[in-house]
């Protein structure tokens, strides 16, 4: 018998607490047979049927999976911190349901909140009018001095660790003193929300959750 193929929900969760998350995210997650996620996007829903939790080294591996759970008909739903479709999983997706013969008309996109409209609302920023950059997990860092004099703020996901990115920025001949805003694990309890200079970013430690906040020239 040929089975019929099901459906792929690309689900955004939001920064990270519960409060971000939408009732369109909640009431798709509780209506699906699986759920595919990583365990701290997982543990955020409290009405989940069966889940697969994925870490960094297995994630590829976990949304084949959920496609392959899709191709025998059942209803999956993908999370995806923030919103999919800034640095998330969407491409990736779309990508491994194209190698496998899913159709793209089976898959559907449920918008999250990004961690970059966060940091936009925590800096009061009009975010339409400011860079946008993102350099999670790619290596095309030199873009940011492209935009970094333009006359606009910059909000920047850094690639690797926010100092290294600062010390890119100073190495390159942007001014010690120029204003940046790190925003860190936002809208956990331990939410940090530092405002200093690039030279003093350059010089401290963050963790990997972090959004930074690049003041234009003047
Ligand atoms: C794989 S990307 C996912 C981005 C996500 N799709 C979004 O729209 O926010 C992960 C990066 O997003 C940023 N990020 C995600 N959640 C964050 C949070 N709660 N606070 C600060 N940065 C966050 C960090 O730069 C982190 O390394």
């Amino acid at each position: 018998m040929i089975k019929m193929a099901g459906k792929i929900y690309i689900v955004g969760i939001g920064p990270g607490a519960k409060e971000y998350l939408t009732i369109k995210s909640i009431e798709t997650v509780k209506s699906s047979d699986y759920t595919v996620g990583s365990s701290r996007a997982i543990e955020l829903f409290s009405d989940v049927q069966n889940t697969i939790a994925f870490n960094v080294k297995d994630l590829v591996d976990k949304l084949k999976e959920g496609v392959e759970l899709a191709i025998d008909d059942n209803v999956v739903s993908i999370l995806s911190t923030g919103d999919p479709g800034f640095s998330g999983v969407l491409n990736t997706v779309l990508r491994i349901s194209t190698e496998k013969g899913f159709p793209h008309e089976n898959i559907e996109v449920i918008p999250g909140i990004s961690s970059l409209q966060l940091a936009a609302a925590k800096n009061h920023i009009q975010w339409d009018s400011a860079n946008i950059m993102t350099f999670h997990g790619r290596e095309n860092i030199e873009d940011i001095l492209k935009v970094i004099d333009n006359g606009k703020v910059t909000i920047a996901l850094p690639s690797r660790k926010v100092k290294d990115m600062a010390q890119f920025l100073l190495d390159n001949g942007v001014e010690k003193t120029r204003p940046v805003t790190v925003c860190e694990r936002l809208s956990y309890d331990d939410e940090k929300i530092v405002s200093t200079s690039l030279e003093h970013v350059a010089e401290s430690e963050f963790t990997y959750m972090c959004i930074m906040v690049i003041e234009d020239k003047n």
